[in-house]
């Protein structure tokens, strides 16, 4: 558990005992005592703010998380399942954009969903890179397909294929081998003048974190996919992309060219752009595999 050391502060005045924050705490911070609720473990407090959220009488207030009285749950009208549904199924990866940029307010709107995202202890250690150059753009896609274009000359040699077999397992390989064409076929997109790797993105996200923390993978691919919920919403197109990710965690220069630390990884990115592709239909998917105990 993250140690942050912030517990909540409790009006024992107001304090009525119902005891609801202490439920509510993940961390065993608050508990009980003569009829009040108390800070019991404050340093293990991860400053998630339940108790304060769900005190009725506003007794307990976690200072760094608290926000104004008005802005109550359930005050503004809440998403129908409908409508979140259709969100969620509207929601395409985009890789055709308008040549118009981004404008600095929208992208930060984007990212502001970001930080609502859940993380693992409430770590909220996911940090953003954001690319709007287009020459920079077209230098990182460039740099991306050349490191893989090498990578699978080298895979495509049995001893190498072997070698790595070893630290990434036999099927990794099998299925990194099927890649190999993909990258052929997308060096000759790029003679042509064409971007098939970043797709000529008008911008870029990527999310990056402590790799030594709990849950870094999720944490921002958690943020990460809240902003592309907000950017369909603002009519911006966006599309995940693994090369991107995969590429800037095994290329020390490319990470070090980005301005990421050493100690963190990149765990996801994206590809934006106002789109300039209208999906008309919903499609259909695959039914939940799932095994009920
Ligand atoms: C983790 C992840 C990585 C992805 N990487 C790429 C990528 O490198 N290039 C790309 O064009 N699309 C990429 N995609 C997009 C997927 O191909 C796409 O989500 C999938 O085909 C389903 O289509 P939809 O997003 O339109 O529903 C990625 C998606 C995810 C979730």
């Amino acid at each position: 558990m993250s140690k942050l050391n912030n517990p909540p502060e409790i009006s024992i005045e107001d304090c009525t005992g119902c005891g609801i924050c202490v439920k509510a705490c993940p961390v065993f911070t608050l508990g009980m005592k003569n009829d009040k609720a108390v800070i019991e473990h404050g340093d293990w407090c991860v400053e998630c703010g339940h108790c304060g959220s769900v005190c009725p009488v506003n007794a307990v207030v976690q200072k760094k998380t608290a926000v104004a009285p008005e802005l109550t749950v359930g005050k503004t009208t809440p998403v129908s399942p409908e409508a979140l549904m259709q969100l969620l199924r509207e929601r395409r990866s985009v890789r055709q954009y308008k040549d118009d940029p981004i404008p600095k307010e929208v992208i930060e709107q984007i990212i502001n969903t970001g930080r609502y995202a859940p993380t693992g202890t409430n770590s909220q250690r996911v940090h953003y890179i954001v690319l709007t150059s287009t020459d920079e753009i077209d230098e990182l896609s460039k740099r991306i397909l050349n490191f893989n274009a090498k990578f699978f000359k080298q895979l495509e040699k049995k001893p190498f294929a072997y070698l790595f077999s070893l630290f990434m397992g036999r099927r990794k390989i099998q299925e990194l081998l099927t890649y190999g064409p993909t990258i052929v076929h997308a060096k000759k997109q790029r003679d042509k003048g064409e971007d098939p790797m970043l797709h000529n993105a008008r911008a870029i996200i990527l999310t990056h974190a402590e790799s030594w923390d709990g849950s870094p993978a999720f944490n921002c691919a958690a943020a990460l996919y809240h902003c592309s919920l907000m950017a369909h919403t603002l009519g911006v197109g966006v599309c995940f992309n693994s090369w991107l990710e995969n590429t800037v965690n095994n290329n020390r220069k490319l990470k070090a060219w980005l301005g990421i630390p050493k100690e963190n990884k990149c765990y996801g990115s994206m590809t934006m752009g106002y789109q300039n592709i209208k999906y008309r239909h919903l499609i259909e998917r695959n039914q939940p595999d799932v095994e009920w105990r």
